[in-house]
């Protein structure tokens, strides 16, 4: 199974200086979430069709995909006639997927598929029906069967008021696919090449065609401009804190709530309103979380542990029973089993240059207001107290009290363990 990703739009109407495809929607540029899709349906290298912002595109694709320039846009099927070199000797199946279509699910791309073989259809197009169809191509059916689409610009009156709409995601037969395309001529209001217009030339030589409609019209939802985005960025959100709920967390807001792509949450978990979790992050079982935290990717969080208001958490490592309740920052952080982090703690990682690493044992008890300026060690059973300054280089030993500016041992800091 091979694919075709479009991603070389300019995505005139997002109003940015980045490509549309490269716009995040929680931690994964759009075509990131495109591409997921394709690897878990075991196609490893899709062909991308990049253009505006080619560069950044294909940084961003790195070895994931196999970028071919389409060097003016001039229409979706021009950027397919574009990935035909790269496919050359390859006969079967295409799917093709518009790169500013991240939300249609695996399990649809699965069923997809299958009713596409099933079908026997030279080319089966995934549908969405909207109550709102503005916007999108119109599905036009003549005795039901699928017979081509058409384009909002180009739509007459009556065909504008057809709801089932054209997503851009396809499987197309490849012969059939270029053939077709071949023959398309940019007859319409754009002056572009329709990859669209394929329909039409494939029903007239008299080709099984399909459209099959989502059962959830929502996965449907393409981005051509910020406000798109949102409505992405929020359906996203909400599988996402489904998924977790379906895990056993607890949200006592979900709404006021931003969880990113590929995070893990223990059961039990409390997340509180306001809070913030990247991509990537690892919370274990019992925590509680929020109201109004930050946990930033690179994290990890041990079970039982509270991390309150206004704490924010990035590239760190938390054990287990760790409690930061109140108003710190712990970045590049480790920090070990049954540690309490005083209220206002700083880890001071950045130099300027380069970023350091704070490392504090366990059961550390850090006193309000502590600063570590990183890189920092403080061994288990240690105290810091308030408003300490630990300089570069400290290194505080087992049950020793770091106090004062910058913090000095006090004699009688013997081992308390
Ligand atoms: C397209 C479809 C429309 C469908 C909609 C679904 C056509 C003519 N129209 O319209 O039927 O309802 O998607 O979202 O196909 N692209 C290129 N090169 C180009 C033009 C576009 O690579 O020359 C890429 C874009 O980067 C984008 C995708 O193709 O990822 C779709 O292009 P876009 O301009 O967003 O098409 P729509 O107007 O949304
Ligand atoms: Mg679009």
């Amino acid at each position: 199974m091979q694919a075709i990703v479009l991603a070389a739009g300019k995505g005139t109407r997002m109003k940015s200086q980045t490509p549309k495809v490269l716009h995040e929607a929680l931690g994964v540029p759009l075509l990131g979430h495109v591409l997921k899709n394709l690897e878990a349906v075991r196609i490893e290298k899709p062909v991308v069709v990049v253009g505006a912002g080619a560069d950044q595109v294909k940084a961003y694709l790195g070895k994931r995909a196999v970028p071919v320039l389409q060097a003016e846009q001039r229409g979706t099927g021009h950027a397919v006639l574009m990935a035909a070199k790269a496919l050359e000797g390859y006969s079967g199946d295409v799917i093709i997927w518009p790169g500013d279509m991240p939300l249609v699910k695996l399990e649809t791309l699965k069923l997809f598929l299958r009713k596409h073989r099933s079908s026997g259809a030279a080319v089966s197009v995934l549908s969405a029906i909207r109550l709102d169809p503005a916007g999108y191509g119109r599905i036009l059916r003549r005795g039901g069967e699928f017979c081509g689409i058409r384009e909002e610009l180009d739509a007459s009156e009556s065909e504008r008021r057809i709801c089932e709409v054209n997503t851009g995601v396809y499987i197309f037969d490849k012969k059939k696919l270029f053939t077709s395309l071949k023959r398309v001529r940019p007859q319409n209001k754009k002056n572009e090449i329709y990859l669209t217009d394929t329909i039409e030339i494939l029903a007239a030589a008299g080709d099984v065609l399909k459209a099959f409609p989502l059962a959830e019209s929502d996965e449907g939802q393409g981005v051509n401009s910020k406000a798109d985005l949102a409505e992405v960025m929020k359906k996203l959100n909400e599988r996402y804190i489904r998924e977790h709920q379906d895990n056993g967390v607890t949200f006592v807001f979900p709404e006021q709530t931003l969880i990113c792509a590929d995070v893990k949450i223990g059961q039990d978990t409390v997340v509180y309103p306001w809070t913030f979790i990247e991509s990537g992050v690892r919370i274990g079982s019992g925590c509680q979380i929020g109201p109004f935290a930050k946990i930033r990717s690179g994290t990890v969080i041990g079970d039982s542990s509270v991390i309150g208001s206004f704490v924010e958490v990035n590239r760190s490592k938390i054990g287990k029973k760790v409690s930061a309740k109140h108003l710190s920052y712990l970045g590049d952080a480790v920090i070990g089993d049954g540690t309490n982090i005083g209220a206002g703690t700083i880890t001071a990682n950045y130099d300027g240059k380069q970023k350091h690493q704070t490392r504090i044992g366990k059961n550390v008890m850090v006193g309000s207001d502590t600063v570590f300026v990183a890189p920092v060690s403080v061994s288990d059973f240690a105290r810091t107290g308030a408003g300490a300054v630990l300089t570069a280089g400290t290194v505080i030993k087992k049950g020793q009290v770091a106090v004062g500016v910058p913090a000095k041992t006090l004699n009688y800091g013997k081992a308390k363990s």
